[in-house]
């Protein structure tokens, strides 16, 4: 059991013996050393409810207590409960921490996961606003994963809708005129361009534009042929990209749109079968009665549209009944724009009573804020365009090159891409994960890429001051023996804060909010900095020295675990 939850059983055994009910008090790392290790809350609240004066009650809850791990228990303030953990139980604990590669995270009941992110569409380039979908739930992945999780990573690209239609109609003319398609995809950005102007100045071309989404959805042999080709150029334009955010999507992760074309009309047959099809305008319409407009009347949710053609909610409905059906997934998390928060909740909710949902399926969306400039506008380029992943990739490597070249001008120059290309993609990721992620964020470079606070390079910067302080000796941290023994106060809530780094994950994935996790890296690394400006570690006495070299080798541990779960490296020096 961690340690936090460890501590919680024994104070909820204790509340129910002081007859107030077995309800735990909110366990709290205490900020300040006087304080103790923990701090138990919620005293206050439970008094209150039993007509209880709070110091009492806290007596009488330390006077049950079974927590032999405490070496000293203080009721503090109007009624906290001081919690010092002994140093001796602190160091066992440890040692199990530093045998273990999971770092003492215990391995619960796995489950099946389905992760819908990053799912760009393929008609146009990555852009900024992938970058929220893309890191968060790839750090979702890779934690789920740790945690033991069955995971599937669904990337739900959008390769099939009315856009395709121009690109496809643009192909054939140029091919007609005889030109080699792959020179002209080899710059997909100038492609797009180019076909949407079509669309927009030449009513030939638009009109044959529209056909051209007709024949393709229908199977026409030259459409696909054409369709195939394109795609092939915008999936590897994507996995560039993923590759050079160190995002761990592959291929075989592309579950797209189109995958579900066939299911599409038996999809509609089955919601006709259930009585849930409404025909509208021509349109067929799923009416819900928990979607109401302004008027006070049900919203139509569209699954067919006039023209018999499918829209976006039809493939994702497809898509939920594969995943909840097929695939039997326990869990799927949609880390999706905040804005399609109506398409989802429409989506789980026909999903339901389609009969495709289950209950005991946690189907949800995990909705993010967008990224904005200084000025409180969605961030883009100076004349209003889309502010291309690839550029912001680019952009944060030479930043980073340039802060590399500064700190550290004696590296060869090789060495010195090698650790930008690490700082700056880690700077960017870590900006966005290390925010809630409801909110919206503004996106500036000298913040996320400062040494100083809550940033990937300062932590990047203090895995390095650890590593070296074991290649400046010579001493391998594998082969370190002996235990750790805690005499400062300063080494104790190190050891502290190690310790809660498995119930740090759990209470990450309980809603997906990796800024925990950013969190407590940043709160280790300034307990560790600390640490190290107040106790000497190669120069301290032969037992003292391998105690404190413990601390700092499970300090480097947890923070490279820990940041390579959110999907960031780290590097030897920088
Ligand atoms: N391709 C969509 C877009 O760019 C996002 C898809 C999200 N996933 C889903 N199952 N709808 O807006």
């Amino acid at each position: 059991m961690n340690l936090k939850s460890h501590i919680e059983a024994a104070f909820s055994a204790a509340f129910e013996l002081a007859g107030v009910g077995a309800q735990p008090p909110v366990i709290k790392q205490s900020q300040r050393p006087e304080f103790g290790h923990d701090q138990a809350n919620g005293i206050m609240g439970a008094a209150k409810k039993a007509g209880l004066k709070p110091r009492e009650l806290a007596e009488q809850v330390v006077g049950h207590l079974q927590l032999p791990e405490a070496e000293k228990l203080e009721i503090a303030g109007p009624g906290f409960i001081n919690i010092h953990l002994a140093g001796e139980f602190l160091a066992s604990r440890l040692a199990s921490m530093q045998a273990d590669p999971k770092l003492g995270y215990e391995t619960g009941l796995s489950r099946k996961i389905v992760l819908d992110y990053s799912a760009p569409n393929l008609a146009k380039e990555m852009h900024i606003g992938h970058l929220r979908s893309t890191s968060i739930g790839d750090a979702a992945a890779r934690i789920l994963t740790f945690q033991g999780h069955e995971v599937i990573r669904a990337n739900h690209v959008g390769d099939w809708g009315a856009q395709f239609g121009s690109l496809l109609a643009y192909m054939d003319q140029l091919d007609q005129a005889g030109e080699t398609l792959s020179t002209a995809l080899s710059d997909l950005e100038k492609f797009y361009m180019q076909a949407s102007s079509l669309f927009k100045s030449d009513e030939a071309f638009a009109a044959k534009a529209r056909q051209y989404v007709v024949r393709l959805q229908s199977g026409d042999e030259r459409c696909r042929t054409l369709w195939q080709q394109f795609i092939t150029e915008s999936v590897n334009h994507c996995q560039a990209v993923y590759e050079a955010l160190n995002i761990t999507l592959t291929r075989d992760d592309i579950k797209a749109e189109s995958s579900y074309n066939d299911d599409l009309p038996v999809v509609v047959a089955e919601l006709t079968g259930k009585g849930l099809i409404t025909e509208s305008d021509g349109a067929k319409c799923v009416f819900l009665d928990e979607f109401r407009g302004k008027d006070d009347k049900p919203l139509p949710a569209i699954v067919q549209k006039s023209d018999q053609g499918y829209p976006y909610l039809a493939s994702d409905i497809a898509a939920l009944r594969y995943r909840a059906t097929n695939l039997k997934a326990d869990a799927a998390y949609y880390f999706v724009d905040a804005r399609q928060k109506l398409h989802l909740s429409q989506l789980f909710a026909i999903g339901r009573a389609a009969g495709y949902l289950q209950t005991s399926q946690d189907f949800r969306h995990l909705p993010f804020g967008v990224i904005l400039k200084e000025d409180g506008k969605p961030f883009k380029t100076r004349d209003g365009a889309d502010v291309k992943l690839a550029d912001v990739v680019s952009e944060a490597t030479e930043r980073a090159f340039a802060l590399v070249s500064e700190k550290n001008p004696a590296l060869d120059e090789a060495q010195r891409r090698d650790i930008a290309r690490v700082v700056g993609v880690g700077a960017v990721k870590y900006a966005e994960l290390s925010k809630n992620r409801t909110t919206d964020y503004v996106f500036d470079w000298d913040t996320m890429l400062a040494f100083e606070g809550n940033t990937a390079p300062y932590l990047q910067y203090a895995y390095t001051r650890i590593r070296s302080i074991f290649s400046r000796s010579g001493i391998d941290p594998e082969d370190l023996t002996g235990k750790v023994i805690l005499q400062e106060e300063i080494e104790s809530q190190l050891a502290v804060k190690l310790l809660q780094f498995s119930e740090t994950l759990v209470s990450v994935t309980e809603d997906f909010q990796a800024n925990l996790l950013c969190n407590y890296l940043f709160e280790l690394a300034g307990l560790f900095m600390s640490f190290y400006e107040q106790c000497p570690v190669l120069k301290a006495e032969p037992d003292i020295r391998a105690s404190r070299l413990l601390l700092a080798s499970l300090t480097a541990r947890v923070l490279s675990n820990g940041l390579d779960l959110l999907g960031i490296e780290t590097v030897e020096q920088m």
